[in-house]
């Protein structure tokens, strides 16, 4: 199986898997390696591993209780597209909810917002939509002629917090689940160390626990998950997902 996932063409990942011996597990062709785990799994019990680790931290940090609502954040990437649908998966009574914020980034936008209808629609949850144009009559493109035009990801990052609060609030969710992942967790714990905000580290939690009473927690289900996971989890389970990145996004050394 050959996967081409993100930068439409530059930057983009390439993945071949292929059977690589026999499942640690049941026995079956084995297509991923896991070797901090030293485990080699095939589709299924890949699978199962994933959904049990989201289980696990979920009940481990106690995110959110049985009752409770849950709104997940999904951008149509790979991360918070495998959260969906492996939280519903782990959780299939939980009461779910999807929101997407359409930030008006040209032909990026509507394409993603496509990939989160489908999705939503496949995995059963209500979905959301916040139309950053229709509802504050500006986007993140316009940011392009003002100051903010290098700092173009802090300036969508810092809009998007905001709506997300609001979209949970306005569901009247308990959670906001986000798709950050242990590699993001990790390099913006380095970017911070080397920046001396030590308190900034501290705030890298698992939950978040709202400044406000009546305000929603911010949870990471995936904060123990290695990046590359999610992709394989999208793939071998053909999750509708984007295939092309933001033009704006910036290369981020420190990631590598
Ligand atoms: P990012 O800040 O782009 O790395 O995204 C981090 C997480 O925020 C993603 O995994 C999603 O859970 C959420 N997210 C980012 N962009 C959007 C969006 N446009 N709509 C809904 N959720 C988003
Ligand atoms: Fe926010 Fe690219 S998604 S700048």
């Amino acid at each position: 199986m050959l996967i081409n996932y993100g930068k439409c063409g530059i930057g983009a990942i390439r993945l071949n898997l292929e059977v690589i011996g026999k499942c640690t597990r049941c026995g079956k062709d084995a297509i991923i390696d896991l070797p901090y785990a030293k485990q080699k799994l095939c589709k299924d019990c890949f699978n199962d591993f994933f959904v049990k680790r989201v289980r696990r931290v979920v009940e481990e940090y106690r995110m959110f209780k049985e009752g409770e609502r849950v709104a997940v954040a999904v951008s149509g990437g790979k991360d918070s597209v495998a959260l969906l649908h492996a939280l519903k998966m782990a959780f299939p009574k939980q009461d779910t909810y999807a929101f997407y914020i359409n930030l008006g980034i040209r032909y990026y936008s509507d394409h993603l917002e496509k990939k989160v209808e489908k999705l939503a629609e496949m995995v059963g949850v209500p979905l959301e939509i916040y139309n950053l144009k229709e509802k504050e009559e500006y986007t993140i493109d316009d940011f392009l002629i003002t100051k903010y035009k290098n700092k173009m990801c802090s300036v969508c990052g810092t809009i998007k917090r905001n709506i997300f609060t609001l979209m949970a609030k306005n569901v009247g969710a308990d959670a906001i689940a986000t798709g950050h992942n242990l590699d993001d967790t990790v390099s913006t714990m380095m970017s911070l160390f080397f920046a001396g905000d030590f308190e900034g580290i501290a705030r890298l939690k698992p939950v978040l626990k709202p400044l406000l009473p009546g305000q929603p927690r911010k949870i990471k289900p995936l904060i123990t998950t290695p990046e590359i996971e999610d992709l394989y989890y999208v793939a071998l389970n053909e999750l509708p997902v984007q295939e092309c990145g933001c033009p704006h996004g910036e290369f981020t050394p420190i990631k590598g």
